[in-house]
């Protein structure tokens, strides 16, 4: 794949069978303020995110193994597709989203149509690289995104400025770091994990969607991804926005930086390169 850009599949090539796909089109979520999304998180096999009040159990046995079967089919496909990076990511959660995202009501750092980097909150990648397979199931609608400038240029408008250059550990979290570990604690305290590239990232995430005058002057190329198609990013380093569109399947994996053919233009390089220093 080519630094800031979008692999796109006019058709999936990972389709979903015939039952599976009806059934998640039957679906509909309430509640949006508090899920966006229903998640499956393949090490755990486990669903969540999912409005127990309005589904049968029946219905959630049904929900839990359609995704782990689209989990498991994406995997598939990717280690084919992807040769050379295989043993070399982390399969991460899958996710479903049956909401219309036009005119959703979201608190800003969750809204999803605000031209954003991601970044995970509780989930640290320590530099591994966020890519992202997508499928719009609607039989009808498109899903419509804006993509921006790639992530080697629009760090720059927020750091140094608005934002702090990333630094190196301090001692005081190094020490943090060393006393979690070595009392076994590190599992369990998941802030203690994050690094100093981890913590950048999620402010870059939030000052991009804070940054009014950055979204309207911003470059803004829209997309719109035909009912039926897949398509692949590095969701960590395309800006990106979801104007609109209901009904998308996502899998996410994490790649080891490493892995890149081009290394250099992993966000953690470009990081390390402002910083002078380990940021991971
Ligand atoms: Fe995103």
């Amino acid at each position: 794949m080519q630094p800031g850009g979008i692999l796109f599949f006019p058709q999936t090539p990972v389709p979903l069978p015939a039952a599976d796909l009806q059934f998640l089109l039957g679906q509909q979520q309430t509640g949006s303020r508090l899920h966006k999304n229903i998640a499956y998180k393949p090490d755990r096999d486990q669903l969540s995110g999912v409005d127990k009040k309005s589904a049968t159990p029946a219905d959630l046995e049904q929900l839990h193994s359609v995704m782990r079967r689209y989990s498991a089919s994406v995997d598939s496909f990717l280690a084919g597709f992807l040769a050379p990076y295989q043993m070399r990511w982390r399969l991460d959660y899958a996710s479903f989203r049956p909401l219309e995202e036009e005119g959703r009501d979201l608190p800003v750092h969750r809204r999803n149509d605000l031209l954003h980097t991601d970044a995970f909150p509780t989930r640290p990648t320590r530099g591994w690289r966020i890519l992202r397979f997508f499928h719009n199931i609607h039989p009808t609608r498109t899903r419509d995104w804006v993509v921006g400038d790639p992530f080697a240029k629009v760090v720059h408008v927020f750091a140094p400025g608005k934002l702090a250059t990333p630094k190196p550990d301090t001692p005081v979290t190094r020490t943090a770091k060393s006393v979690a570990q070595s009392t076994g604690l590190a599992g369990l305290v998941p802030q203690w994990k994050r690094t100093p590239y981890d913590e950048f990232m999620m402010q870059l995430h939030n000052a991009m969607k804070e940054d009014a005058a950055f979204q309207s002057s911003c470059a803004r190329e829209q997309i719109e991804f035909v009912p039926g198609s897949s398509w692949m990013v590095y969701t960590e380093t395309v800006p990106h926005a979801v104007l609109g569109g209901q009904y998308a399947l996502e899998q996410t994996f994490l790649v080891d930086p490493a892995a890149m053919v081009t290394p250099e233009s992993a966000p953690i390089s470009i990081l390390e390169k402002m910083a002078g220093a380990r940021l991971a």
